[in-house]
């Protein structure tokens, strides 16, 4: 079976009402303009009409070349137009983006979320509290952690793109610090890196060592002691994961993972950074440490896309009666834990052909 997330068919045809494109007169339907939108309803908390968008992004963007509205539509499905709303069916869709584009909340919102350690809860209080600036922040003496201390300090760099070359700097930086620490053990490079991306928001790295065990306290080891002066900001979570508790309901909390991990800020060197002062570059750093045995599912789980992992998750669940996570796969007919050495491996439990880490940038 060949199968592309956010491609499937939409589950129900769409009304006859709405035959044109569920998107206006004007068919300004962009991925961008749906991501926006996606956004947008995630900042007011509904998060299935996000979701809705979001795929449907997901789907303009899988879709081959220039369509008509008609079938742009028809691909898109009716779940789209219900979010819409028949009023934004009525204006177009551009009108309405330009509208959330503009609004302050929109615009207030996307600056706070943007700080490392806020999410949609935080801002929108800090909205509520009439709060629109980071200047205000920081004038208002507004209680923060430590987390968006530092994003705070830092927000210029962390909303700067990592380029692979950094990115490929710093998985250098800490296979030096582990191989110091624990010869054998080796790094990985995840994320929308390992996707073939060009940039990101962050670099996503993936920590094991051949023999099961000897992972144990490695993280510590690189994120406390070896490099000082070139983290400027971690905080680390200790592996919570037992595998004698059995594996999370289908359908039940979206825990992501339990492995031993530490979010980070690392102080990069740049050398003739166009524009700026000094020499160095503040980029987030995720950490995470897999005992070998769960490496594959590690692996698959943090190289994403975050799209990819819910349609993949998604189908193992519906299709298979599997529950797959970022540490097993669980055959729920067959009461036992599918093992795999590979990702190649994951994908044949799930009856599925091999998608390549580029495939999976939906
Ligand atoms: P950019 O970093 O924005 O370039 O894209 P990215 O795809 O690398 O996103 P991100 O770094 O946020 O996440 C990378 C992958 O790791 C995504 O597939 C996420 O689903 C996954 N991920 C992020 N956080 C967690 C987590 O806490 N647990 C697990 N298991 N996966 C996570
Ligand atoms: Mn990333
Ligand atoms: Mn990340």
């Amino acid at each position: 079976v060949s199968w592309v997330p956010g491609t499937d068919p939409p589950p129900t045809p769409l009304p006859s009402s709405s035959s044109r494109c569920p998107t206006g007169g004007d068919s300004a339907l962009s991925q961008e303009a749906l991501e926006t939108l996606a956004e947008e309803a995630g900042f007011s908390g509904s998060e299935g009409r996000s979701l809705a968008f979001t795929r449907a992004a997901s789907v303009l963007k899988a879709l081959p070349g220039q369509l008509s509205a008609l079938e742009e539509g028809q691909a898109l499905g009716s779940g789209l137009s219900l979010s819409l709303g028949q009023d934004v069916l009525e204006d177009g869709v551009s009108v309405e983006v330009e509208r959330v584009k503009l609004s302050e909340r929109y615009r207030t919102m996307k600056l706070f979320t943007k700080i490392f350690g806020v999410g949609v809860r935080t801002a929108s209080r800090w909205y509520q509290e009439g709060i629109r600036t980071l200047v205000d922040l920081q004038e208002r003496n507004t209680k923060l952690t430590r987390q968006q201390q530092a994003g705070l300090q830092h927000y210029e760099d962390l909303n700067t793109p990592v380029e692979r070359g950094e990115a490929e700097s710093i998985g250098r930086m800490v296979q030096e610090a582990v191989q110091r620490f624990l010869p054998g053990a080796s790094v990985t490079l995840a994320g929308g890196f390992r996707r073939g991306k060009p940039r990101g928001h962050d670099v996503d790295l993936l920590l094991t060592h051949p023999e099961a065990g000897r992972e144990a306290g490695l993280l510590s080891a690189v994120c406390l002691s070896p490099h000082q002066g070139l983290i400027l900001y971690q905080h680390s979570q200790e592996n919570s994961f037992a595998l004698h508790e059995g594996p999370e309901p289908p359908g039940g909390r979206d825990v992501l993972d339990r492995f031993e991990r530490c979010f980070s800020i690392f102080r990069l060197e740049v050398q003739g950074r166009p524009g700026a002062a000094r020499g160095w570059k503040a980029v987030r750093v995720d950490l995470v440490v897999a005992p070998v045995g769960q490496f594959p599912f590690a692996l698959l789980g943090w190289t994403g896309s975050r799209h990819f992992e819910r349609e993949l998750r998604r189908f193992a669940g519906h299709e298979r009666k599997m529950v797959l996570n970022s540490h097993t796969l669980y055959d729920t007919r067959l009461n036992l834990f599918l093992p795999a050495a590979s990702e190649e491996e994951i994908f044949q439990h799930l009856g599925l052909e091999y998608v390549p880490p580029t495939q999976r940038n939906a």
